[in-house]
């Protein structure tokens, strides 16, 4: 069998195979359904300074191929992240990587500073700089190379453990947000975050959002991801997280092919919560049978024809 383990920065996961922020609670919400410790990391909700009750609904819509999600960063707020959900992750089996979001500079560095001021076995931080649902949600940091760059910057020199940037498609240039993070000091990014999406019910004329417009997510963003991760993977050194669509092994290898090292499964946790441990048996299959040792040969590798 193939040996399916990789390494970000100085931290080792089993598998290439994540869960993406957003799409699998805290982690802890469905232990009957999943065995989370075939998972290759969680990535928990999106976690803000204060509680947050997020926007009123309709805030979630199913599309063509696809979802809208408007939530607002809904999150249950870093004082209560600490004291009820890092002792619990003791225990969970997976590694768990924080995903972090903020309206300002202080935002991010207070919850990082909050985070590493007590003991966890957290092995890292997925920071949202392109959060499209907010007024302030951090996709003015995800859209600026400057201020992606300071503040990644910041954030590193705070911390010890991954340090990862979450990317926004909705930009000119994504490769250039990638750049600046990597110069920030990122041990790698995660790309993409949702697209700006709407929804409107003919019938009635109405707007089946209540923010007007929300984050696209699913099979419908899959080539806009596989995009923005050959493109980054063109200007960066650093290790891609690829997200975006992601339903089976064979979308995992094309995220591969364009660049990534590991990938975050995400809308598809919502028909099918155990369906990263599927995604992870077919792919060791496939491995097998081409008789390949590790995921190593593949990464980048996709024939292009300039
Ligand atoms: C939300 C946050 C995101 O980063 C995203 O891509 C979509 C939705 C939210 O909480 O609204």
């Amino acid at each position: 069998m193939a040996d399916l383990s990789i390494k970000i920065g100085h931290t080792t996961f089993k598998n290439p195979i994540f869960v993406a922020s957003g799409t699998f609670g805290y982690g802890t919400e469905n232990p009957e359904l999943v065995d989370v410790s075939n998972i290759g990391a969680i990535v928990t909700k999106s976690i803000t300074l204060n509680p947050r009750e997020g926007n009123p609904p309709p805030r979630i819509v199913e599309t063509p191929s696809g979802m809208i999600n408007s939530i607002g960063l809904a999150n249950i707020g870093v004082d209560k992240y600490i004291n009820e959900m890092l002792p619990v992750y003791e225990e969970i089996g997976s590694p768990i990587i924080m995903n972090i979001a903020g309206s300002s500079m202080e935002e991010y560095i207070k919850v990082l500073q909050q985070m590493e001021a007590v003991s966890s076995n957290i092995v890292g931080y997925e920071i949202n700089i392109s959060c499209p649902n907010v007024k302030e949600g951090g996709m003015e940091f995800g859209v600026d190379c400057n201020m992606t760059e300071k503040l990644t910057k910041e954030l590193r020199k705070l911390t010890d453990r991954l340090l990862i940037m979450k990317l926004s498609p909705n930009v000119t240039d994504i490769s250039a947000i990638a750049t600046s993070s990597e110069n920030g000091g990122a041990d790698a990014v995660s790309a993409v975050n949702t697209v700006v999406g709407m929804s409107i019910d003919h019938k009635t004329g109405k707007n089946n959002i209540y923010t007007t417009y929300g984050g696209l997510s699913g099979p419908a963003i899959k080539p806009v991801g596989l995009a923005c991760v050959h493109k980054v993977y063109n200007s960066v050194k650093i290790p891609i997280i690829g997200i975006g669509g992601i339903v089976n092994s064979s979308d995992v290898i094309e995220y591969i092919l364009a660049g990534s090292i590991a990938v975050q499964v995400g809308t598809a946790n919502y028909r099918d919560p155990g369906i990263s441990e599927k995604i992870l048996n077919d792919l060791n299959s496939y491995l097998d049978e081409q008789e390949l040792d590790s995921i190593d040969s593949l990464i980048g590798s996709v024939k292009t024809y300039d």
